[in-house]
């Protein structure tokens, strides 16, 4: 980068030369210098492009240009104009066209970096807070750090095939309605199932059909937790 900059600029103290020895006024050739810094300021992209909608996600010029040693034209104007937000505005931004091969996807395919499509938190960020689920009964806790953490689990194992990595995965569930204790039991096994026992069956972590307190902690624990002034606002 740094040489890169510094070639330009000897060869733009070349080309002035040339021009002054040509014979050509003062006045074009400080428009040209002036231009040539213009171009030179410009020419600094940002350290880092942070994204915060619709998930937070980073992008570091500094390791593309300087460490991975690639040219501006790689990415602009073919993938990126140079205006952050741009490519947010535009619907297709997201993580399906990337599986595309389009926007990081052109190159985050596997083949010439690594797959968008697997270390999400190479670019996205977990949740600091404990998760809060009020919907549809009040208060199951979540937290990433002992999923992620302790217990050591990628980001991909959820957030692919169990939750998309967004709030309100059970925000559309109403509270089961219905006088038949089989047909109720029926039913939660199955959510159950369906979300957080992918794991907690007994096996791979702690049953969800044994140990139901653990993570609904009621409305005691709710308050509780409320008093304490840790809870992040509902999460629904
Ligand atoms: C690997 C791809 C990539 C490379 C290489 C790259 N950029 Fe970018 N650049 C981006 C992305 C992504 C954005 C954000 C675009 C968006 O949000 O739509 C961006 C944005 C910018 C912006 C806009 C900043 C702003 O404040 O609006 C400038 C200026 C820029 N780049 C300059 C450069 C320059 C100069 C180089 C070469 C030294 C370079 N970029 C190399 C991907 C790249
Ligand atoms: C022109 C090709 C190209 C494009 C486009 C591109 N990248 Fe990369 N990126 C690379 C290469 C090459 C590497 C280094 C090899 C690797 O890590 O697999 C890399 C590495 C990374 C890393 C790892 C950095 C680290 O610290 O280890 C992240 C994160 C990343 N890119 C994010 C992005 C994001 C976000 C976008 C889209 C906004 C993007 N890249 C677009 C080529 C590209
Ligand atoms: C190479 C960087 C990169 C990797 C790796 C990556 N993402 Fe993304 N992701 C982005 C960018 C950039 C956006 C668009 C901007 C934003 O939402 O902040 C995005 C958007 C999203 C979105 C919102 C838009 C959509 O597609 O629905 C979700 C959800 C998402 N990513 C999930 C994931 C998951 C899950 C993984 C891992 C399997 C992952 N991402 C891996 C860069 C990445
Ligand atoms: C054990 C499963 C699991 C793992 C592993 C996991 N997550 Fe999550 N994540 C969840 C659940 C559950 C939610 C909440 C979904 C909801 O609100 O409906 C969530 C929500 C999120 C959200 C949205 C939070 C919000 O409030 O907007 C982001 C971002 C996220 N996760 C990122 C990550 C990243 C990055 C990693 C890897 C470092 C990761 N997650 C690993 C289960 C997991
Ligand atoms: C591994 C965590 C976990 C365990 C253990 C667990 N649950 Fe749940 N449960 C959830 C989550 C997540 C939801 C959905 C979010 C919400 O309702 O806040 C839920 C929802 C429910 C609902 C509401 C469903 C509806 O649609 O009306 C009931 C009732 C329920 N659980 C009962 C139980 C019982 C009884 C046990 C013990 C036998 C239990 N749960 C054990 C995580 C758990
Ligand atoms: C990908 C597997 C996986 C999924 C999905 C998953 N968990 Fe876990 N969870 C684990 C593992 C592994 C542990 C640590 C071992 C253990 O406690 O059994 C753990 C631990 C926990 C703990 C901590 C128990 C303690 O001792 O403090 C809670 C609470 C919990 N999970 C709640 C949830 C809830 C709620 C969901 C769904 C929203 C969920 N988990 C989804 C694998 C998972």
């Amino acid at each position: 980068m740094k040489v890169t900059k510094m070639v330009f600029l000897v060869l733009g103290m070349v080309a002035s030369a040339a021009l002054l020895a040509n014979g050509i006024g003062q006045a074009k050739s400080e428009q040209a210098a002036e231009a040539s810094r213009k171009c030179v300021i410009r020419k600094q992209p940002p350290k880092e492009v942070i994204w915060d909608k619709p998930n937070k996600a980073v992008f570091n010029h500094a390791y593309h240009v300087d460490e991975v040693g690639l040219e501006c034209t790689d990415c602009h104007n073919r993938l990126f104009t140079k205006k952050i937000g741009a490519a947010l505005g535009r619907k297709d931004f997201n993580m399906d066209s990337f599986a595309k091969g389009k926007y990081c996807g052109a190159c985050h395919n596997g083949e010439e970096a690594f797959n968008a499509q697997t270390e999400c938190d190479a670019c996205h960020f977990a949740p600091k807070t404990r998760i809060v689920f009020t919907k549809p009964v009040k208060a199951v806790v979540f937290e990433h750090k002992i999923h992620v953490g302790k217990a050591k689990i990628k980001c991909e194992t959820c957030h692919k095939k169990v939750f998309i990595m967004r709030k309100a995965v059970f925000a559309h569930l109403k509270p089961v309605e219905t006088g038949s204790i089989e047909l109720k039991d029926r039913y939660l096994e199955k959510l159950h199932k369906r979300f957080c026992g992918t794991c907690h069956d007994s096996h791979r972590a702690f049953g969800f059909a044994t140990r139901c307190t653990v993570c609904h902690i009621g409305v005691k624990g709710y308050t509780l937790l409320n008093k304490e002034g840790k809870l992040p606002e509902d999460h629904q």
